[in-house]
């Protein structure tokens, strides 16, 4: 599928999808969240792709923020829906999809692009990564899952320093805050997700979208994830996945697993 603002690309079992507004600086207008929606949906259905990587195009931003210029005049009823609809269009839809996805942050993550990376279920950086929520600057607060996500990544006194004060962290200062796991320089950024991809690959797709699930339902209010956790284990051991993990293992080769 071609898109206008994104790119996708799929070999050797990984999807990568890049945001590719360079001139805006990948800034998220209402057009690319619904083709990342899609871009997403596709590589999540697509039986040859066992994992999503998500970057940006070119060397200075991952995305520089939801689209302001789309925004600017809304009023109290739009503002509600456009937090509403880029939710559950690409943000809530990003973090609760059975296929891992990595987001490659190689540069600005401001606003939107930092809560995009944050729906992501983990996050590796270029050493020029900046990250920040600066919303309030605009006047307005994270709408699409910051003021949430953030505190469950960093902590809560960590979240409310740097969405008050809408300033930027540097790669290094993410890591050493766990938002992001690996920082690497830029050029090694996609080898890098290519290598963690390939760990991930190794494994059950069955079993690491269930373990994603139980993962997120510590996170879901009025979801007991300890039973989702029980649910999600008996339900491995119904699964083609399981009977060859266990049986390769007994017999002392490796597994090949159906994803099914
Ligand atoms: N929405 C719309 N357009 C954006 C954008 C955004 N969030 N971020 C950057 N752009 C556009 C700029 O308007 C500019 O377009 P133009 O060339 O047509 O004027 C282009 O991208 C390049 O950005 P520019 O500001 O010239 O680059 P810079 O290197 O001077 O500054 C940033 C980089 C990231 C510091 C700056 O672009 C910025 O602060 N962006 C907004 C960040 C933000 O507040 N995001 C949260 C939104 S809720």
């Amino acid at each position: 599928m071609t898109y206008e603002n994104v790119l996708s690309n799929t070999q050797n079992g990984i999807t990568t999808i890049t945001i590719n507004r360079p001139t805006k600086l990948n800034a998220l207008n209402k057009a690319t969240i619904e083709e990342l929606h899609k871009a997403f949906d596709t590589a999540n259905k697509d039986a040859e792709t066992k994992v999503i990587v998500i970057t940006g195009n070119g060397e200075k931003a991952f995305v520089a923020g939801a689209d302001i210029s789309e925004f600017a005049n809304f009023d109290v009823a739009n503002g509600g829906k456009l937090a509403a609809k880029g939710q559950a269009l690409l943000f809530d839809f990003v973090e609760n999809l059975e296929t891992p996805v990595i987001a490659a942050i190689n540069g600005f993550a401001l606003g939107g692009g930092l809560e995009l990376a944050m729906a992501a279920h983990f996050r590796i950086a270029s050493d020029t990564a900046k990250m920040g929520l600066p919303e309030v600057s605009l006047g307005v607060i994270p709408g699409y899952g910051g003021t949430q996500r953030l505190p469950q990544l960093i902590g809560k006194g960590r979240a409310m320093e740097m969405v008050m004060t809408a300033g930027m962290i540097d790669a290094n200062t993410a890591k050493d805050y766990g938002l992001v796991n690996h920082v690497v320089p830029q050029e090694e950024l996609l080898p890098l997700a290519e290598k963690i991809a390939s760990k991930i690959m190794r494994n059950s797709s069955v079993a690491i979208g269930k373990a994603i699930k139980a993962i997120n339902a510590n996170y879901k209010d009025g979801v007991n994830g300890f039973e989702t956790e029980i649910e999600q284990f008996g339900a491995c051991f119904g699964t083609a996945d399981f009977k060859e993990g266990t049986t390769a293992f007994l017999e002392k080769r490796k597994a090949e697993f159906p994803g099914k």
